[in-house]
């Protein structure tokens, strides 16, 4: 494949000419916030509204995951536009999530800490009023729970489970405030057909999913080894 040079924040790379600059970015040490993009996903959702950054020559900011590299670019991943957006699009996603990192099975490798960290915002924003859903937990899967009050609605399990796998238990439910991800009609994930191979787990980027043994530990790890 061919391959073109850019530059991100000054760095000069080069990249093969398909590839998305949110990975690029990644695979060269730029962290860029991002919750929903996965690899193997050809076509981004580009659902949680993140990975804004700038490239010369464009008026406003895009989102990394769905941008493609090309010869010449020049990416700035700390514009003070891109991060404008980021910042509010992360502030207005906590206003609705359930933040309690001390008892969390996720703490220290929930990609929401990391990405507070790293746009300086806190997880307990107050920029919006907290408006908080207080559903279910579901720990009724042998494996894993599943804590939707920690969801993001970013869909990587709902796409795993579906096109990665071919299973298609977890998929998206009801609109706006409301929306969750489900089973089919709501039965919980022990009595449905899910076959408990944690795959959704492990691209959960919250603690929204945890599996019940070795919690954090374990996600952490396989994540890394993935990327
Ligand atoms: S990672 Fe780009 S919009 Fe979510």
């Amino acid at each position: 494949m061919k391959s073109v040079s850019l530059t991100i924040d000054g760095k000069k790379i080069t990249a093969p000419e398909e590839d998305k600059l949110l990975w690029v970015a990644l695979d060269n040490g730029i962290y860029i916030p991002n919750l929903c993009a996965l690899r193997d996903n050809a076509e981004p959702v580009s659902a949680c509204r993140l990975c804004f950054v700038e490239v010369e020559g464009k008026e406003q900011p895009v989102t990394a995951c769905t941008e493609t590299v090309s010869e010449g670019m020049v990416v700035s991943t700390r514009g003070t536009e891109a991060l404008r957006l980021a910042r509010c699009g992360f502030e207005l996603l906590m206003s609705s999530l359930s933040v309690d990192c001390a008892h969390c099975a996720s703490n220290s490798s929930c990609e929401l800490q990391k990405i507070a960290h790293h746009l300086k915002v806190k997880l307990k924003t107050r920029r919006f009023r907290k408006l908080l859903r207080e559903l279910p937990v579901d720990s009724s899967s042998p494996v894993f729970i599943y804590d939707p009050n920690k969801c993001v609605l970013c869909g990587r399990c709902v796409w795993v489970c579906r096109e990665r796998l071919g299973i298609g238990v977890l998929g998206f439910a009801r609109r706006g405030f409301d929306r969750v991800v489900t089973t089919f009609a709501g039965e919980p994930l022990g009595e449905s057909r899910c076959q408990d191979c944690g795959e959704c787990v492990i691209v959960c980027p919250t603690g929204s999913l945890t599996f019940k043994e070795h919690q954090g530990i374990h996600k952490e790890t396989i994540r890394e080894e993935q990327n």
